[in-house]
């Protein structure tokens, strides 16, 4: 029996149906599966840092070149998402050769279970029967919670982390497997999700096959984490340059043991009696790695200079292990400023089209640290002009005018700001700009003729006759 007229408009309605949807949710290349995937949790520290390694394919019978790969995160994930990076790795083993990879957000809103999509470009189109490894790593801040909330000096501190057992992901996944990266041995509890495994340090979930896209299982880890929580809730860094040869550097932070709360009272005697119980979860120094050759390098609080701070300095770099006055618990707070000058001939250079440019390195020198909220100020020296930040990922940017010493019209001010910062964002970043160098002349010049007039005003002085007596 031949179908009725009613059936096939049902089922053309339905087919257009169908098609309308996945052109608006799903990604145009619909050939892409992921023939294996690799997820590897680093929890050691208080950052979450995650690698995957992605086996994807172009589907044969695909009707077009695929110029990009997506990759999904939930919103919870979005929220503390730092930084993504990909690669695209080519040859084998010890041959392999990576080729960054630029990553955008996509602004969808119908994926399934609120997914928010982030795209891949690849740098050749991927043919159709094509297959290629990219590598994806993305950070996570404030994404270990400690639970308990509170902890006492002796206690350690346990932390909850959340994540999915299999790749969160928009293709089909062929085969994956996750490896989660534990800090210690201390594991209280972790979700099964068959098969999982344990070995030491160490949980695997997987391998697994054939995800249909979308999926998503929680699991929930509860473990010891006494790694310091160290958070810069803001940074402020100055950068003044001097073109008479000198960088100077001031920074301005608020630092904050981000960990599980200090509850009771705090006992220096037993935390100085019993260091290796007592105050576990707590950190009383924090090590910034600043640029070679820096000099004059101070650390102040509100109280004063800071002696007890160590500087250690090779042709490489230079060390600095700051300690605060006490050691910081869950909870507590610090704010302290360091500064050093830098010589100018190691940053400051010219472009081709004549315009000079400094070439400063962005984030913040403390190591495994988060930056909440980092500001930049690129003071330029006075006459510069269109200044242009180059910067390799967003940030807000504005400019203001700043004044100091001798300064008549101000020196224009670069001002970056950006959330969420982690050392990954540790890349050399520019600031180019227009310089007239009779400029140079202004400070000068005017110190000499400062000079020059209290000469000739003490000359003045002396010559003039100021007594009355004569003049009678
Ligand atoms: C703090 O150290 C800086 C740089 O070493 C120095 O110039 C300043 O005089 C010191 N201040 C105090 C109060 O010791
Ligand atoms: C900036 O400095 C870094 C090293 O600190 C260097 O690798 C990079 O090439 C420099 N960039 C420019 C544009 O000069």
């Amino acid at each position: 029996m031949p179908p009725s007229l009613a059936t096939l408009t049902t089922s053309i309605l339905l087919l257009s149906l169908l098609s309308a949807v996945s052109s608006s949710s799903l990604p145009q290349e619909n050939g892409i599966r992921v023939v294996s995937a690799e997820k590897r949790v680093d929890l050691t520290g208080s950052i979450v840092k995650v690698f995957l390694t992605l086996k994807v394919e172009n589907a044969a019978d695909a009707a077009s070149d695929a110029s990009q790969v997506l990759v999904a995160f939930t919103p919870t994930e979005v929220e503390h998402l730092s930084i993504v990076k990909a690669m695209k790795v080519e040859g084998k083993r010890k041959k392999k050769a990576y080729t960054p990879l630029s990553v955008q957000a996509l602004d969808l809103t119908t994926t399934p279970n609120g997914a928010c999509l982030y795209s891949v470009q690849l740098s050749t189109p991927l043919k159709p029967g094509e297959a290629t490894t990219l590598e994806v790593l993305y950070v996570l801040t404030h994404s270990q919670e400690p639970f308990p909330a509170e902890i006492s000096q002796s206690e350690s501190q346990l932390v909850h982390y959340r994540d999915s057992a299999v790749l969160l992901s928009p293709y089909n996944v062929m085969e994956q497997v996750t490896y989660i990266k534990m800090p210690s041995n201390r594991i209280e509890s972790f979700t099964r999700v068959d098969p999982t495994g344990r070995a030491g340090t160490e949980l695997k979930y997987g391998t697994y096959k054939n995800q249909m896209p979308y999926t998503y299982i929680p699991i929930l880890l509860h473990y010891e984490n006494n790694h310091p929580f160290a958070i810069v809730e803001e940074l402020v860094c100055k950068v003044e340059i001097s073109h008479w040869g000198n960088v100077q550097i001031t920074e301005h932070y608020k630092l904050k043991h981000g960990g599980a709360r200090h509850k009771g009272v705090f006992s220096r005697l037993e935390y100085q009696s019993r260091p290796s119980i007592s105050g576990t979860s707590s950190f009383k120094k924090i090590l910034a790695r600043l640029p070679p050759r820096v000099h004059s390098v101070y650390y102040r609080d509100e109280i004063g200079n800071i002696s007890s701070s160590h500087l250690r300095s090779d042709s490489h770099k230079t060390e600095l292990e700051i300690e605060p006055r006490y050691p910081l618990f869950g909870g507590w707070h610090c704010t302290f400023t360091i500064g050093y000058g830098m010589p100018l001939q190691d940053f400051l250079f010219e472009s081709d089209d004549g315009r000079r440019y400094i070439n400063l390195t962005f984030g913040s020198p403390l190591l495994d640290t988060v930056v909440d909220d980092l500001t930049i100020k690129v003071v330029l020296p006075e006459g510069s002009k269109n200044p242009q930040p180059v910067v390799p990922f967003l940030v807000d940017h504005h400019l203001e005018t700043s004044y100091s010493y001798l300064d008549v019209v101000g020196r224009t001010t670069v001002v970056l700001k950006k959330k969420n910062i982690v050392g990954e964002h540790n890349v050399p970043f520019q600031v180019h700009y227009e310089f007239n160098p009779i400029f140079m002349l202004a400070e000068p010049l005017m110190l000499i003729s400062a000079v020059f007039l209290f000469f000739v005003s003490c000359i003045a002085y002396l010559h003039m006759d100021l007594s009355i007596a004569k003049s009678s």
